[in-house]
């Protein structure tokens, strides 16, 4: 989604924030732009599309010497993706970045135009820096002018401003978007994220919500929560894969063991929680998005069968404006990738502002939802740069299947020796999540029979159920074909009058877990003459395809091995299509507006 970066120094402005953008690519954008205060004059630039288009709009501009400089990747909320709508927007001598949302900004434009002001864009963002111009004829003192400014809007934001009459300095504001201030020795560096900032600052300074201020090269010191902030820039390749996401689906095998990191010991699980973490909790509810929600409902039947502990699941948006009931027995857990996720963090507050024990399962550490939750325990799967999510979603089942164990381990739930049971299970999951180079030849050879008919239904039943919403997910995000995850035995009560040969039915038929069930409910299908595409471990005549995964003793080796086939088939389909694989139409990897 949205990408901020800010520079106050004497280096080349242009390349700083162009590359620091570049870092930021991944997130999704449909423009961007830059604007840079140097020697008394404000230059701005903006595009569509991709950042190459920026850089060779300002290849010719330098600005040499000491200066200001923002940028920003906008990913559309208010107004098409247009060259005018892209940020900065710009006043008479002013220039703003903003992620988030102004809710109130039609009441303000209204205002301002009243006033005489003229506005280019249908955005929210441009009321901020003509506000911001009309204070200041009333407030001498710039920062009282930016304070008064951002007092009179309401939303969610981070916000970089710059202005000719302060040539030295940037101002900012954040509000439920991440905004973070970073030194290095004469330089001071602004980002909605650390990833822009890794190698180039010693000490960094992530904003709380409610901080306004004004940095200049010589005030980083004054800030509160000054952290130091090393680590080497490394840059994700893609090391001979296709895609990035080809990558991520590859090298779960061996990430996923750094999940397990220290955290098995002599086939016991050893979290880094506090002794006591297990008292007071005799429920469990899960929040999340996306695939976060589809790991967290594959945890529902783990926690409740494995672990024993009761279990809710809901998706964070419906969650936070339910009144939903929290009771004080609960442990809230939130699930994230990026820990940006804006109705995730929400939701968390609400949790934390009602007391609830809160504990983020999150891939980046020092991310808002991990610094806002009262625990976290991180999945440790390196970044994730595909937006179709891969190490992320296995991370995340296999770190809270470790979590409910251990809990029922503490708890008295379940026996030791049931854990020893559940600690090789994790383990031999983990390796049924290597690509088997064959299933892959026979992904890629299949796929050219699924690029067209009127949709697909991925169906599985119980756990494979939510994994069935995983595969839908997966296919719809990157082949834009409609895709659907149900519940093997819901077909008939709706779904099953979709039924014809141009119906493609993905179904997960594990051999460990309520097999004749399943079995069942795809001979329906097939009997309406729907395609059915079958992932199983043993052949079976019902199937018009049918994809053997290897031969597994446990229902979640099962899993994960389907899982594998689910992603790598999305990934064909889109391939065939012709599609952006690593950055989907529409869709960014951290979503940071409600
Ligand atoms: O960063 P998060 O895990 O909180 O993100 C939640 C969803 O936006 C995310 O999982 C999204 O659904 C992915 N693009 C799925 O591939």
């Amino acid at each position: 989604m949205c990408g901020i970066v800010g520079y106050i120094g004497s280096n080349e402005k242009k390349n700083i924030i162009l590359s620091g953008l570049k870092e930021l690519e991944y997130r999704g954008y449909d423009s961007a732009g830059i604007s840079v205060l140097s020697n008394n004059i404000l230059s701005t630039f903006k595009t569509t599309g991709k950042l190459i288009n920026l850089e060779n709009k300002c290849k010719d501009f330098n600005s040499s010497g000491f200066g200001v400089a923002i940028g920003h990747t906008r990913w559309a909320t208010h107004g098409k993706a247009t060259e005018v709508n892209a940020h900065p927007h710009f006043g008479e001598s002013s220039s703003v970045v903003h992620n988030g949302i102004i809710e109130n900004f039609l009441e303000v434009k209204q205002l301002l135009e009243s006033r005489g002001k003229i506005f280019l864009s249908q955005t929210d963002t441009e009321v901020i820096v003509h506000l911001f111009e009309e204070n200041l004829k009333i407030y001498p003192n710039h920062l009282e002018a930016f304070k008064n400014t951002i007092n009179s809007l309401i939303g969610s934001y981070a916000i970089l401003l710059i202005t000719k009459s302060a040539p030295d300095r940037i101002f900012y504001a954040k509000n439920g978007s991440p905004l973070l201030i970073g030194a290095s020795k004469d330089e001071i560096y602004f980002a909605s994220s650390s990833t822009p900032l890794i190698g180039l600052i010693d000490r960094v300074c992530y904003l709380e919500d409610g901080d306004i201020g004004v940095m200049d090269t010589k005030s980083f010191d004054n800030l509160k929560n000054i952290q130091p902030m090393g680590g080497e820039k490394i840059s994700s390749q893609k090391d001979g894969y296709r895609y990035f996401m080809e990558k991520e689906i590859y090298e779960q095998h061996k990430v996923l063991k750094d999940t397990l990191r220290n955290r098995i010991l002599d086939d016991d699980i050893i979290l880094d929680l506090p002794d006591n973490f297990e008292d007071d909790i005799s429920r469990i509810y899960i929040c999340a998005c996306g695939t976060s929600y589809n790991a967290g409902l594959s945890a529902k039947y783990l926690f409740e069968r494995e672990a024993k502990i009761k279990t809710d699941v809901v998706i964070a948006s419906e969650f936070r404006y339910a009144d939903p009931i929290m009771e004080k027995d609960t442990l809230f857990i939130v699930i994230s990738q990026s820990g940006e996720t804006a109705d995730t963090l929400e939701a968390l507050k609400l949790a934390n502002k009602n007391n609830l024990k809160t504990l983020a399962i999150c891939n980046v550490d020092n991310s808002s939802i991990v610094r806002e939750a009262k625990y976290s325990l991180l999945t440790r799967v390196g970044i994730e740069k595909g937006v179709a999510s891969t190490k992320a979603f296995s991370s995340q089942v296999i770190l809270l299947w470790m979590l409910g164990i251990y809990i029922a381990k503490k708890k008295s739930l379940i026996s030791i020796e049931q854990v020893r049971t559940q600690v090789s299970n994790i383990k031999a999951s983990i390796e049924a999540t290597k690509v088997n180079a064959c299933i892959h030849d026979r992904l890629k050879k299949i796929s050219k029979r699924y690029l067209h008919g009127h949709g697909f239904f991925f169906i599985g039943r119980d756990i494979f159920y939510p994994l069935a919403l995983e595969g839908a997910l997966k296919l719809k995000e990157i082949s834009y074909l409609h895709a659907d995850g149900y519940p093997g035995g819901e077909m008939k009560h709706g779904p099953i009058a979709l039924a014809d040969s141009e119906l493609f039915c993905v179904s997960l038929m594990p051999k460990h877990l309520l097999y004749d069930k399943i079995k069942n409910n795809i001979q329906e299908l097939s009997a309406r003459d729907a395609t059915i595409c079958i992932v199983a471990q043993e052949y079976n005549d019902i199937a018009d395809d049918i994809v053997l995964i290897d031969k597994f003793n446990s229902y979640m080796e099962e899993f994960f091995a389907m899982m594998i086939v689910l992603q790598l088939l999305a990934l064909e389909i889109s391939i065939r299509l012709g599609n952006d694989v690593d950055m989907p139409r529409n869709l960014a990897k951290s979503v940071t507006v409600e």
